[in-house]
């Protein structure tokens, strides 16, 4: 029996590691390598099934999901090839500014095609949502697509269905949003999902680190390259707004005192087709010790990109549904701060981690 309903707004990379990790981790018998839980109250990554799928790629609209996932330009690492049809077909969805002008420039197998298919209504988004028995919307839409998540995100309000917004167009932490999720008593987490061991939680670990040991970190720098749709799309500078301020918030906030803004730099730094979904994270870090005698610390991170941020959707869904069994509605801040890179409320993530854990135990309420 289904027991979570979800439907998907963006079938990307991203998309495509979850609806594998849903089939990998069906086999029961399998040692559950790479999951931070494999229970969340009584819920398994298997009990998660898509009913409804939105895009507007060429190669993805209209395709059955199983196949719409490894259509391209998505190019990150086939860790499950035999995900079975689903039913669902990927439905036509609104483009807005969900395609940066230059992706013009870029041959098909690395940029976005858009299908000449209709475009969706506001009406058409929330009937599907409704028709499905969706139960929440996951947002996987490009980086700068602020009228387009506003869009679907209105359309989650209207169809009555939660929202995990994955990226860092402001919604749960923007307080006229999460208050309008509150008044319909609707779960939101978000923004912008911490990938399960990427630059951002281990770029707050060692701030937190420097903080603990009495170490004063003066300077630090995070520059990350890669070669999927994500980073093309991120060179468009002026989309990059939020994301920026999404990643250097959340080293920022474990630190005591606030570094000035020149003297952190932190972003996506350049794409390299070569690399499709592998990302590699330079990381600096500099400061004073005893003594205040100097000391720097070099770190080189690479991670495929989206199965990292499926490691981490798959628990902020389950969570989300736990907030639905219990009718809770409104921002959950504790998985938010947990799973996400700009939640509403930041804690540091040992806190968070346990506010989590007390969460899904049924100990604390949001
Ligand atoms: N990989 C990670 O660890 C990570 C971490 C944090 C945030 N994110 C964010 O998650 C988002 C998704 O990442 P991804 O790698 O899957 O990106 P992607 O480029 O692979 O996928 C985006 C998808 O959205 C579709 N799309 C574009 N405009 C649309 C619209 N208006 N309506 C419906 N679909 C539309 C595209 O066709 C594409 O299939 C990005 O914003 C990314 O920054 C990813």
């Amino acid at each position: 029996m289904t027991k979570i309903k979800i439907a998907i707004a963006g079938i990307g990379n991203c998309a495509s590691s979850l609806i594998q990790g849903i089939e990998y981790y069906k086999a029961e018998d399998k040692e559950p390598i790479g999951l931070m839980h494999r229970d969340i109250g009584e819920y398994r990554p298997k009990d998660i099934k898509v009913v409804a799928a939105f895009d507007i790629d060429a190669r993805k609209v209209g395709k059955d999901v199983a196949e719409a996932i490894f259509a391209p330009p998505n190019c990150t690492a086939t860790f499950c090839p035999d995900v079975p049809p689903t039913g669902v077909k990927v439905k036509m969805g609104r483009v807005l500014d969900g395609v940066s002008d230059h992706m013009k420039n870029y041959g098909e197998n690395y940029t976005f095609v858009v299908s000449r298919e209709p475009e969706a209504t506001k009406a058409d988004i929330v009937k599907e949502l409704k028709d499905s028995g969706a139960e929440m919307l996951l947002n996987y839409l490009p980086v700068g697509s602020e009228k387009a998540v506003r869009f679907y995100a209105e359309c989650a309000l209207e169809a009555g269905v939660a929202l995990i917004n994955n990226m860092p167009v402001f919604i749960a932490s923007n307080p006229e949003w999460a208050k309008r999720f509150e008044e319909k008593n609707i779960p939101i987490i978000g923004d912008d999902i911490k990938a399960q061991l990427g630059a951002t939680i281990t770029h707050r670990v060692l701030a937190d680190l420097f903080e603990k040991r009495g170490v004063k970190l003066e300077r630090t720098y995070q520059l990350n390259t890669g070669g999927n749709t994500d980073f093309l799309n991120m060179l468009n500078m002026n989309r990059l707004v939020s994301k920026r301020e999404s990643k250097t918030e959340a080293v920022q906030s474990v630190l005591s005192h606030r570094l000035a803004d020149e003297n952190i730099h932190i972003g996506p730094s350049d794409y390299v087709a070569w690399q499709k979904d592998n990302k590699v994270c330079f990381l600096r870090m500099e400061g004073k010790l005893f003594g205040n005698v100097p000391m720097n610390l070099e770190l080189r991170l690479s991670v495929e990109d989206s199965p990292n941020s499926a490691g981490v959707v798959i628990d902020a869904i389950r969570c989300c549904k736990l907030a639905l069994d219990r009718g809770i509605g409104g921002v959950l801040y504790s998985p938010a701060s947990y799973f996400m890179k700009h939640p509403a409320i930041q804690y540091p993530d040992d806190e968070a981690y346990r506010r989590t854990e007390e969460f899904i135990a049924g100990t604390r309420e949001r």
